[in-house]
């Protein structure tokens, strides 16, 4: 088998590069110590292999499916992260919403540790503890009574579907026509890649390229409260759909007469309510659920990004009508749920579910949209900044693109939203006020890009 050093052509004999996860010295794979990446010294030179190199085997090597930014990234520990050449990045991109607790969690890494040092993987087909223990508290702590685990978003979402036509199905016996089996979902709304999640997301140029995906979706205008009524009550809708907090689309939270309006409608004609909180949900808002700031239920929520703190993992969670409606054989997955993945995550939620913990984040996310208005709010292309706990967006009249750019040159990680116009800030949950204050400054110096 070709070594990592074949791969990626660097001149490392031993093709074992380890990346410091401390920030402390860099074991490179010349045996050289050196020195680490809060220097900003380290030499390329001395690892085998620069960022150029890297990036110009993977543009041989990989399907094209990603635009990457010209990095490489080799470390990181709490809000920073490191590229080859050991400059610093403050991270308020996490990864897209992923890593909730930075990187390199002491309590998250000795959760994983601990677990491979133990066990990693059984399967589904046996019974593992940390796989319980993390159900556990995600029932103890939401409306829900029962757990399903995925190892990512859309797969979240692909079994949201399934479970959402299998209720339908149980809950319809005699049905002389097929019963209830199409989706509402909303413009600017995300729900995945895969081919059903694929058909509940709004982006037409997502969609597109694989027609014909799942039929009988229909996009409403996200807030739009009698369009959704008046279809829901036709009695034709398995489930809807709806983010409480669109991420990809713009950062755009619902009101909550818009999903009390959805939870009425859905309980008059017997359609399920789905909430999507993959990218807003477990602590982002500021509340551990983000529906919870809104007293409205859904029947399943669906959860990934932060609930491994970096590991692959979604959940579907449901109350007990729609679980009464799964048999054995219903859904499956070989890796979902393993023992690994669930204890790294049972750290997470035990950590993020604290209500001190929450507290910290809708304030520090109060006081970055304050301080973005202050600082940015003056310039012509800003209209607008919004967002709830540390899910925040940068409206703007022109492409976000070139700020993101900057702000990456310049030391800062952002992310852009909506139509390319959203700046969107999703950082570690655990950033200070003092970043926070270091990123809307980098933002300041380098808005004058956007003209
Ligand atoms: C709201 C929402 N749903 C679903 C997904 C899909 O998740 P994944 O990329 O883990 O498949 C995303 C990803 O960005 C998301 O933001």
């Amino acid at each position: 088998m070709a070594s990592l050093s074949s791969f990626i052509g660097c001149s490392c004999p031993s093709g074992v590069f380890r990346a410091p996860i401390n920030g402390g010295k860099v074991r490179a794979c010349l045996s050289v110590d050196v020195q680490g990446p809060s220097s900003t010294k380290l030499q390329t030179g001395k690892l085998g292999c620069s960022s150029e190199e890297v990036i110009e085997s993977e543009r041989k090597l990989f399907v094209g499916t990603y635009a990457r930014a010209p990095v490489v990234f080799s470390s990181g520990k709490g809000c920073k992260l490191y590229d080859l050449e050991g400059r610093e990045y403050l991270d308020m991109a996490a990864g897209i919403a992923v890593n909730a607790l930075g990187h390199g969690d002491p309590d998250w890494l000795q959760a994983v540790t601990e677990q491979a040092n133990t066990v990693t993987h059984v399967s589904n087909l046996f019974h593992s503890i940390p796989q319980v223990e993390l159900a556990k508290r995600l029932v103890a702590k939401s409306f829900a009574d029962r757990v399903f685990f995925t190892n990512s978003g859309t797969e979240a979402n692909e079994a949201a579907i399934k479970f959402a036509r299998k209720f339908q199905r149980f809950s319809h016996p005699d049905a002389k026509e097929s019963p209830p089996f199409e989706f509402i979902a909303f413009s600017n709304c995300f729900h995945g890649r895969t081919m059903g999640a694929l058909a509940l997301t709004s982006k037409e140029h997502y969609r597109a390229p694989f027609e014909p995906v799942m039929p009988g979706v229909t996009f409403l205008p996200y807030g739009d409260i009698e369009a959704a009524k008046n279809l829901i009550l036709k009695g034709k809708i398995a489930a809807v759909f709806v983010e409480p907090i669109q991420g990809e689309g713009g950062i755009f939270s619902a009101t909550k007469e818009f999903l009390l309006s959805l939870r009425n409608a859905c309980d008059e004609a017997g359609t399920l309510l789905v909430f999507d909180e993959i990218q807003c949900g477990l602590g982002r808002s500021g509340h551990l659920w983000a529906h919870e700031a809104y007293g409205v239920y859904p029947d399943i929520m669906t959860l990934a990004k932060p609930l491994a703190g970096g590991l692959p993992v979604g959940a579907v969670l449901v109350t007990e009508r729609i679980a009464a409606a799964i048999n054995y054989g219903d859904h499956g997955s070989t890796f979902a749920g393993s023992p690994l993945v669930c204890n790294a995550a049972v750290a997470v939620v035990d950590k993020i579910s604290d209500p001190e913990f929450l507290l910290s984040v809708s304030r520090k996310g109060e006081y970055m949209k304050n301080l973005l208005k202050r600082k940015l709010g003056e310039n012509p292309h800003v209209k607008e900044v919004r967002g709830q706990g540390l899910i925040i967006g940068i409206e703007l009249d022109v492409s976000a693109s070139p700020l993101v750019d900057a702000c990456r040159n310049s030391g800062l990680l952002i992310l852009t939203a909506g139509q390319g116009n959203v700046v969107r800030l999703v950082p570690p949950l655990i950033i200070t006020e003092q970043e926070l204050e270091h990123a809307a400054n980098v933002l300041l110096d380098c808005i004058p890009v956007l003209g």
